[in-house]
Formats: C-alpha cells, sequence, structure tokens
C-alpha cells in the first residue's frame, strides 16, 4: 500500500489535461474593506515567503486509516487537538488519502485536502473562494494559522449571509481565538477577490468547492460566467508554486456546463507556467471531480 509523493505526482500527471498560450498578468488594486464582526483587518499580512513548492511527505499510516470512520475530520485533527481533551486520530498522509479515493474510502473533497497539504505552510495566504459551510475554510486555517510566524491568512468569501454564519460558527467551536483571528470572512462575489487581496501578498492557494451550499438553496449556486471571471483572477493573483484547486458537481442543473468551462480554462493554461491535473470517476458520471492548477516554479 506504500507509494512515493513522486509516484502519485506521476499518477496524477497521466490522468491529466495541458496545452495553449496565455499571458498572466498581475495589476492588481489596492483595497481593504467591509466592516462586520466577522471581518478582520487585512492589513500588515504582506511580504509572503517563497517556499520549495513540494515538502517531504509525512510518515505513511497502516492500512486501517482506510476505514470509513476516519472521515474529513482528520485532516484537522491534529491542530484543533489543542482546544480540546480528546485524543487526536493521527493524521493521515497525503499518499494515504489518495490510496483511500482510489480505493473508494475517501471522497474528492478530502483528496483536496489532502493535497493542499503538499501546496501550503505556516505563515501563507491562501483565498476560500465558496467558504459554504466553512469546513474548507476551518482546513486551511489550520494550515496557514501560526502566531509564531508573522501572516498566515484565510480570505474566505461566499454570497450567502447564512454562509459566513455557518463558517463563523463553526470557526468560533474548532479554533482557539488566535486562530480565529487568520481568516478574513467576506460576503461577495469571488470574481471581485483582488479587490480584498493586498496587491502586494503572493496567494500561495485558492480553493473552490463549486454548486450548491449543502443543506442550502439549490437556486443560489455557482455560475460558469461568475467562475470564470474568479478562475481569471484566481489565476493573477496566485504565487509560482502555488495551486488552484477545484472540486466541481455535475450533478445539478448546469453543473455540466461549469465543469466543461472550467475543464476548458485548464487546458488553454500554458505547459510551460502550468500543470492542470483532473480527477475523475469513470464508472460514477456524477461524482465530484477534482481540477488542479498548479502553478510551476
Ligand atoms: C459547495 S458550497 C461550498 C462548500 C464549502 N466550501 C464547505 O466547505 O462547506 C458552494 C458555495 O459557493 C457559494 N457561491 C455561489 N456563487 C458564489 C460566488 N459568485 N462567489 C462566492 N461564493 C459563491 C454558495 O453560496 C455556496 O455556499
Amino acid at each position: 500500500m506504500m507509494m512515493s509523493g513522486l509516484a502519485i505526482h506521476n499518477i496524477m500527471m497521466r490522468i491529466c489535461c495541458h496545452t495553449a498560450t496565455a499571458t498572466i498578468t498581475s495589476s492588481r488594486r489596492h483595497l481593504f474593506s467591509k466592516s462586520s464582526s466577522n471581518i478582520q483587518s487585512a492589513s500588515g499580512w504582506g511580504n509572503l515567503k517563497r517556499f520549495p513548492s513540494l515538502r517531504p511527505p509525512p510518515p505513511t499510516l497502516l492500512p486501517h486509516c482506510f476505514s470509513s470512520a476516519s472521515s474529513l475530520s482528520s485532516i484537522t485533527d491534529a491542530s484543533s487537538a489543542a482546544t480540546t481533551s480528546t485524543p487526536a486520530t493521527p493524521a493521515l498522509s497525503e499518499e494515504d488519502v489518495m490510496m483511500g479515493y482510489v480505493f473508494g474510502k475517501k471522497k474528492a473533497t478530502q483528496v483536496a485536502h489532502s493535497l493542499w497539504k503538499r501546496v501550503v505552510q505556516k505563515g501563507d495566504v491562501v483565498i476560500d473562494a465558496t467558504c459554504g459551510n466553512g469546513h474548507d475554510t476551518l482546513a486551511l486555517v489550520n494550515l496557514v494559522a501560526d502566531n509564531t510566524i508573522h501572516g498566515g491568512r484565510v480570505y474566505a468569501m461566499d454570497i450567502q449571509k447564512v454562509s459566513l454564519e455557518t463558517t463563523s460558527l463553526l470557526l468560533d467551536q474548532s479554533l482557539t481565538p488566535d486562530q480565529r483571528k487568520h481568516v478574513e470572512l467576506l460576503l461577495m462575489c469571488h470574481s471581485k477577490m483582488e479587490e480584498v487581496v493586498p496587491s502586494d501578498v503572493a496567494v500561495r492557494l485558492v480553493v473552490f468547492n463549486l454548486g450548491y451550499l449543502p443543506g442550502g438553496q439549490k437556486a443560489l449556486i455557482t455560475r460558469s460566467e461568475t467562475t470564470l471571471l474568479a478562475l481569471e483572477a484566481a489565476k493573477r493573483v496566485l504565487a509560482p508554486g502555488g495551486l488552484i484547486s477545484i472540486v466541481v458537481y455535475v450533478g445539478h442543473p448546469g453543473g455540466r456546463e461549469e465543469f466543461e468551462m472550467v475543464q476548458a480554462f485548464a487546458s488553454e493554461l500554458p505547459v510551460q507556467n502550468w500543470v492542470c491535473t483532473k480527477l475523475q470517476m469513470l464508472n460514477r458520471p456524477s461524482a465530484p471531480m477534482i481540477i488542479l492548477l498548479y502553478r510551476r516554479w
């Protein structure tokens, strides 16, 4: 069951797509914003350090880690353990999660969370472009927040107030007050992300979890037109060595068109600057897909 990081990388590359030409611009407006109790000041989070894009994976665990009992929470257990007396479940390695996905025991969102760990370090600036119920935001805070290092910032946005409220509650329950300060919740369309991220900040990861809010109104879904604008913006703010991570769903009205738009966007990124990968369940046509856009160093 052991598999090296390189082997996983190779598998992913075989499943994937590339091509064409485009230019990356970085004209970004300097604008800080919003007044709400959930929103922190964005000042003072510049000077992002550049890190190697791939770090050595943590030690591989035993095959029992594929049990369906180990859920998305395993991603965050190590940090949340600091706030509770419950013994922490050992965090799974990226290889374990990828193998769990291949053997039908892990979900697309868990694979995405796991891959983020290869790109993001404490002190990084990241964007959750669709915060929804806050699970992705929480995982991101646990990756970047560290009070011993200057920086570490999550910009989490959604067009629904209820999403920000749910996310805020989850963060309050799961994080220490110091960790909580690393998140800025923003009621806005992700196509405007450049208006809130300071222009001198290089973003390490932009996360999209498309579709509708689980348990919410299915009419309030992400839409191809604004998702495309947001992907263009994400491309501009992303640092070299950074990743755009997209989980895309095709089972709802408009989902297939949105997926095709994302796939076309990825396929047109220039191969000399980008590595674009798709993970797809071939015999589950409506299963979510993971699309990863890695900006080369
Ligand atoms: C699948 S949910 C996200 C799940 C979330 N990441 C989580 O961990 O719970 C998709 C979210 O995208 C939001 N959304 C839709 N259009 C948006 C837009 N233009 N900008 C930002 N968020 C949007 C929806 O309101 C919904 O909450």
